[in-house]
């Protein structure tokens, strides 16, 4: 068996882990919103439209924030189109999905479903299309209090209240040539600063996030974020990285070792806020929000022919991604590189939520069950809160076609308030178990409370409607504390929650 050794201490702490690094994503593509969280007539179904049965998988989700309404959405959308009464809300092509977007639901419909879900809401401007005049209309609407046109219209609309959306998106990937109203990055940058200004006129204790690169191969990664922020940096709060991977060479070792990239990417941002923020004296850091993430590439080619045949259809099942337990392995080492980087990354949506690459699926008129992704995702989310620990590894490692000494283990440690340690642990090797050894003795802990794995012998397992739980957590009864050691045995090709106390 293969041997690691951790040693984790609770003064060597890496960060306050910001609940938001669990959010997520829902955007009006697909079946994500229509025929996803909304679907009037369903048996589950709420006098609102909206689906309980989807409601409750995601409440157990404890996600903190929702990024709405877009990704590439948001681009070519009119807000305004969204509130006042359904009747007389226009039906609109989308031009990022080829599809109709009938605004059935809209900011006041979306609020208040979020809400329910305990979930703050992340909302993107858009930069594309439109411009400044759009993005500080609508925080006026959404953030003020009464006594403007844009208030007073939210109160008219049946919402007394302010919606309180502290969390805002610039745009949407402006560096991507796909997206409508694409920027190089200095018209992006300086767009994205006044926007910025005028936003927080209207509401000073907003946060602003400016997009960064739409992934690690954009030919203008690292340029585009320095010139942006060279416009932009005073006046936003963090900047955007997203990044997908996939397995189209079907190899699970290369496959597993994506997260090289993952890490690499955060720190190269890191590095380019730093010395951006270095140049201009600036004493302000900047923070990263890894706001879209995820593994996507199973349905892509049957998108494309989706949007030939049904080109304007309204809910169209596009991007959804089938997940198999390789996948959730993945999805568990993304968790662990984001807990890792906490002391950075601020906010993180795993995207998107439902339908759309994501942990919940839906039939029209059927059920609502999770994918293997939903397991990692919710461990994380439920247990990976309060501080982050510096784990000290000594693990094997492998080398693969990217990458040299990818370690076999992938390991992440939290600190909750009451003192619970929980160890969040990726065993990459095929074949073998790994014996794993941590010395805790910083720490008062006396037990393995509870030891969560999630394995399964086919990588290409997934989970369907009628086999819901073919991967799915068990718990195991396994590893001692002794001398303020922990010895446990890590199974291969799993997912563990280790939780002492
Ligand atoms: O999440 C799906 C799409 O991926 C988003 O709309 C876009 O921002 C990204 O390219």
């Amino acid at each position: 068996m293969k041997q690691a050794k951790v040693i984790l201490d609770k003064d060597y702490v890496i960060g306050r882990i910001d609940p938001r690094i669990y959010g997520s994503f829902l955007e009006h593509l697909g079946r994500a919103v229509y025929n996803g969280i909304y679907e009037p007539g369903h048996p589950a179904a709420n006098q609102d439209g909206f689906r309980t049965d989807v409601m409750k998988l995601i409440r157990d989700l404890r996600v903190p924030i929702i990024r709405y309404p877009g990704g590439n959405f948001v681009s070519g959308f009119n807000w305004e189109d969204s509130i006042g009464p359904r009747s007389e809300r226009p039906r609109r092509l989308d031009l990022a999905w080829f599809t109709t977007e009938t605004n059935e639901v809209g900011l006041h419909e979306f609020c208040s479903w979020a809400k329910e879900m305990n979930s703050d809401v992340m909302y993107a401007v858009n930069l594309g299309t439109r411009g400044l005049d759009a993005a500080r209309n609508i925080v006026e609407y959404a953030n003020h209090k009464g006594g403007s046109y844009w208030s007073d219209l939210r109160i008219r609309n049946g919402a007394k209240d302010p919606f309180g959306i502290k969390l805002w998106c610039l745009g949407n990937e402006m560096d991507g040539p796909w997206q409508m109203g694409h920027k190089t990055a200095y018209e992006y940058g300086r767009t994205a600063n006044e926007a910025a200004k005028m936003m927080k006129w209207v509401d000073s204790s907003i946060e602003l996030v400016a997009c960064g690169s739409s992934h690690t191969d954009m030919p203008t990664f690292g340029t585009w974020e320095r010139e942006v922020l060279e416009q932009c940096y005073e006046n936003v709060d963090y900047v955007s990285l997203h990044r997908y991977y996939g397995n189209p060479t079907n190899d699970t070792p290369g496959f597993l070792a994506r997260t090289m990239d993952m890490d690499s990417f955060i720190k190269t941002v890191v590095s380019i806020c730093d010395a951006v923020g270095g140049t201009k004296k600036s004493k302000k850091k900047l923070g990263l929000s890894f706001d879209e993430w995820n593994i996507w590439y199973h349905s892509a080619e049957q998108d494309e022919e989706i949007k030939k045949r049904d080109r304007w259809g309204e809910a169209l099942p596009l991007l959804e991604d089938i997940y198999n337990f390789e996948d959730a392995l993945l999805c568990g080492s993304m968790l662990i590189t984001l807990i890792n980087n906490s002391d950075r990354v601020k906010i993180a949506c795993l995207a998107q939520l439902v339908n759309v690459i994501a942990p919940i699926m839906t039939r029209n008129g059927g059920g609502a069950w999770m994918q293997t992704i939903y397991w990692p995702y919710m461990h994380a989310s439920v247990y990976g809160r309060g501080e982050s620990l510096k784990a000290l590894v000594k693990t094997p490692t492998y080398d693969c076609v990217d990458y040299e000494n990818v370690p076999l283990l992938d390991i992440a440690a939290t600190k909750a308030e009451d003192g619970t340690v929980s160890i969040f642990a990726v065993n990459k090797d095929m074949q073998e178990d790994m014996l794993v050894t941590v010395d805790l003795r910083a720490f008062d802990l006396k037990e393995v409370k509870e030891h969560i794995v999630l394995h399964h012998d086919d990588v290409k397992a997934v989970n369907t409607e009628e086999k819901p739980d073919n991967v799915a957590p068990i718990t195991i009864k396994d590893g001692e504390i002794k001398d303020g050691v922990l010895t446990i045995r890590i199974p291969a090709l799993s997912w563990n929650v280790i939780r002492l106390g």
